[in-house]
């Protein structure tokens, strides 16, 4: 039974690329969201032949407003709508849009969670000095960048890498996990349990 994903993203798009040319059966992309006018996301949609939409996000910068989050939910749930993935989605959930996908939404992180959550997580592992960096595919819970974890690639991090060259590379290995982990949670095999914390 097929899974209808939407794609939620801010900027440039290449995970939603990714997810839409990877291999996620049962798991196909549907329709991609944004919540800027000007993401590279969109002329990506447009390239691929995939459906896309502007959805006013609110007067806020990083969160939703609480009227317009409801909107997308509503939006995504009336499309049926099974599986969210944030791809670079530039804004915190907190309200009724994790509430109506919670367990059924996925976000990419590049770092190696629990370590560097939040903005800029390339910089913050090159700046802290790290030898190995990496990106995680996880569940959306309550926290910033806290939930379960369903898989994670390590990158080494070279004597020649600046935080650019570094990213870069990660973001090649966030293409990779990021459709394997929405494929082993569209078979049921990425399991999300209500942790706790
Ligand atoms: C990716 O590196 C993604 O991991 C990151 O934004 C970039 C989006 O790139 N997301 C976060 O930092 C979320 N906290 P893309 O638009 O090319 O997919």
């Amino acid at each position: 039974m097929e899974v209808k994903i939407a794609v939620l993203a801010s900027g440039a798009g290449s995970n939603f690329k990714a997810l839409v040319e990877g291999e996620t059966e049962p798991g196909v992309v549907d329709i991609l969201l944004t919540d800027n006018p000007n993401a590279g996301a969109l002329k990506l949609a447009a390239e691929l032949g995939v459906e896309a939409r502007y959805l006013y996000p609110g007067k806020y910068r990083t969160r939703f407003g609480i009227e317009e989050e409801r909107l997308w939910a509503d939006f995504l749930l009336d499309r049926g709508v099974q599986l969210i993935c944030l791809a670079g989605l530039m804004r915190i959930i907190k309200g009724p849009l994790l509430d109506a996908y919670r367990g059924r939404m996925l976000n990419i992180h590049p770092s190696l969670l629990p370590a560097f959550p939040g903005l800029d997580a390339q910089g913050q592992a090159f700046s802290y000095g790290v030898k190995i960096a990496g990106c995680t595919v996880h569940y959306v819970d309550d926290g910033t960048d806290t939930g379960q974890i369903i898989l994670q690639k390590a990158v080494p991090v070279l004597e020649s890498d600046q935080r650019d060259s570094l990213a870069a590379r990660i973001l090649l290995q966030e293409h990779e996990i990021y459709s394997k982990a929405v494929k082993a949670h569209c078979l049921g095999r990425a399991v999300y349990s209500k942790v706790i914390r």
